[in-house]
């Protein structure tokens, strides 16, 4: 059975594992704190079980049978040997995450392929020093990503030819849905959206435009709903005459331009605009009940992702 490793066991580690193991790969994680391993470990298990519980377990395997593929270690080397495949999750840190390669880098399998879950630092920058730099991509997920499918990979400069189709048919083959970051860029695609949306919710809040509640609602109820299914292009596409792009631009085209020329530029994430948006935030979801929320959140993204291939099937 083919065997991957996992560094760093904290919430996209832990993720990761599940993933492989419910695609029947035997799993390797390793933490530099052994505390960690021993909550994601049980974590897991507990996962495994709400979603057994709710009839919604990934793959063939009993949740037994997911469970034991995990193994945990606080041996670096015992983890990376006979990888086929390593996933680095540790924080985002660029020394921190470059001395980590380097580790992996003394003892990974030349064939192997060597990833990295980060979210903002470009891949030259993570592997410029590695000896097997040929062999890095940023695998960058969405949290959580045993929930939510889309992987986007950024291959390194120096990336073997067959490295990205490679990573990409392995990430089908566990069930995610890969894709392609052409250029390095900071953010990568989906965390530049990401923050864009951020940041002009920030400014709404922040001029006491709409409620910290109904902005969420904006976009659950909203922009969310039909974002589950087709993207914005798409949806401008549908939204248009029968020219599609070229008669949505001519429609909505200068209405368009006017409001985003009324956007501010970047500000930081701190200051009273965070006390307000953590007041109102703890009114509907209360600071204890948040790990209850997260199994609630995961469960329904199970289920979408269920209703979403039944369609996709049917
Ligand atoms: P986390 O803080 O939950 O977990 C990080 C883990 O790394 C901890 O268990 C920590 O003990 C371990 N660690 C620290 N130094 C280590 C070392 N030298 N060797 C081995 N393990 C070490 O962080 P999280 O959220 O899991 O993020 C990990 C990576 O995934 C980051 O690059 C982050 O940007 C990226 N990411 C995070 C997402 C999120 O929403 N949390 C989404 C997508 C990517």
């Amino acid at each position: 059975m083919e065997r991957v490793a996992i560094v760093g066991s904290g919430l996209i580690g832990r993720s990761w594992a599940m993933l492989f193991a419910a695609a029947g790969y035997k799993v390797r994680i390793y933490d530099i704190e052994p505390k960690q391993i021993t909550d994601a470990l049980s974590n897991i298990r507990s996962q495994l079980e709400h979603l057994e519980e709710i009839g919604l377990m990934r793959g063939h395997l009993t949740k037994e049978q997911q469970f034991q593929a995990i193994e945990g270690t606080n041996d670096l080397k015992y983890c990376i040997e006979g990888a086929i495949y390593i996933q680095e999750n540790v924080p985002e840190i660029l020394e921190l995450k470059r001395s980590v390669h380097q580790k992996i880098d003394a003892v990974m399998d030349p064939t192997a392929i060597l990833t990295s879950s980060a979210s903002t630092i470009v891949p030259s920058d993570l592997c410029s020093h590695l000896k097997n730099r040929n062999r890095f991509i940023v695998a960058h997920p969405t949290n959580p990503p045993f929930y939510a499918p889309l992987v986007e990979l950024g291959p390194s400069p120096w990336a073997d030819p067959d490295l990205l189709p490679q990573t990409t048919a392995l990430m089908k083959k566990i069930g995610q849905s890969p894709v392609t970051v052409k250029k390095e860029i900071l953010g990568y695609v989906l965390n530049r959206i990401q923050y864009a949306l951020l940041r002009e919710c920030f400014s709404l809040i922040r001029e006491d435009v709409v409620s910290v509640q109904d902005l969420d609602m904006v976009m659950s109820d909203g922009l969310g709903r039909r974002y589950a299914f087709i993207g914005p292009f798409e949806t401008a596409y549908l939204n248009a005459g029968p020219n599609g792009m070229l008669d949505w631009g001519r429609k909505y085209g200068a209405d368009i331009l006017r409001v985003c020329q009324s956007f501010g530029g970047p500000e930081p994430f701190e200051g009273p605009t965070v006390d307000k948006m953590q007041s109102e935030m703890v009114k509907y979801l209360p600071l204890d009940k948040l790990d209850e929320r997260r199994k609630w959140r995961d469960a329904r993204l199970s289920a979408l992702a269920k209703l979403k291939a039944s369609f996709d099937s049917g």
